[in-house]
């Protein structure tokens, strides 16, 4: 692993154990606070099923995995879910036992790269700003292909990644690193997932402009990015 990678890690690591120490899930002013909307709207999609398979990459500590768990307690519905950071998947853990689903969550502490997934298996598989952490754009490219035929037929992906991300220091306004290991120019990203995607009928693709303020070694960066919003259905044409 190169330095650059090795200095975003640490950085991202710093942050989110702060931010996984100091607010509760969805009972904070942060982004914790609630699961994303997208994912709340896919939900009834599933209304019919007796089992429900679930992949979580980057799972963070429960935010939109928990409230998928929650709807799907009554049926045979299993969460496999993938982190980098340890304290990520304890707080998981505790989180489901909270809510009453631990019996639907399984955590393991990994790196998306390094996680294999299953061919064929999953209903859903979910990746919220998770994917453009990975080292490099070749295992972004080769985890999407993997995404891709781990989903079972009908199965949805709901991808959610920061693409041409800029960051400038607060105080100087001088540009800075971006703090992302994968940021890719937004056009590239969305061809790169219409050519893995092909031929799956698209749910929903969205960019959306955000800018927010995020606390770095030398300070706070004011940081902007386009979002992408990919949500595509494996459906035989
Ligand atoms: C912005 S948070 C999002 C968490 C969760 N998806 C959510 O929406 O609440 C990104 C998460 O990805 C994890 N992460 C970062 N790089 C990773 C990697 N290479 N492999 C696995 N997890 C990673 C971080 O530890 C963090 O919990």
């Amino acid at each position: 692993m190169n330095e650059r990678i090795k200095a975003i890690r640490e950085s991202e690591k710093r942050s989110h154990i702060e931010m996984y120490s100091n607010e509760e899930l969805y009972k904070t002013d942060s982004w914790l606070r609630k699961p994303i909307k997208t994912i709340i709207e896919l939900m009834p999609r599933f209304e019919a099923y007796k089992q429900l398979k679930v992949l979580d990459l980057g799972c963070g500590v429960g935010r939109n995995c928990i409230s998928i768990a929650k709807l799907y307690d009554h049926i045979d519905c299993m969460i496999e879910c993938v982190d980098i950071l340890p304290l990520a998947i304890e707080k998981l853990y505790s989180n489901a036992k909270e809510y009453g689903v631990a019996g639907n969550i399984h955590g393991a502490v990994s790196t998306i790269e390094d996680y294999t997934i299953k061919d064929g298996y999953f209903d859903l598989v979910i990746a919220v700003s998770a994917l453009e952490h990975v080292a490099e754009e070749r295992n972004f490219v080769a985890k999407l292909n993997e995404i891709r035929d781990g989903v079972r037929e009908n199965g949805i992906v709901c991808l959610v990644i920061n693409s041409d991300v800029h960051e400038y220091s607060k105080a100087t306004g001088k540009p800075q690193a971006a703090q992302f290991e994968v940021n890719l120019p937004t056009t590239e990203l969305q061809g790169i997932l219409s050519s893995v995607f092909a031929g799956w009928s698209i749910l929903k693709s969205s960019v959306r402009e955000q800018r927010y303020d995020i606390p770095r070694e030398n300070g706070i960066s004011d940081l902007t990015t386009s979002v992408v919003t990919y949500v595509v259905r494996k459906m035989k044409v």
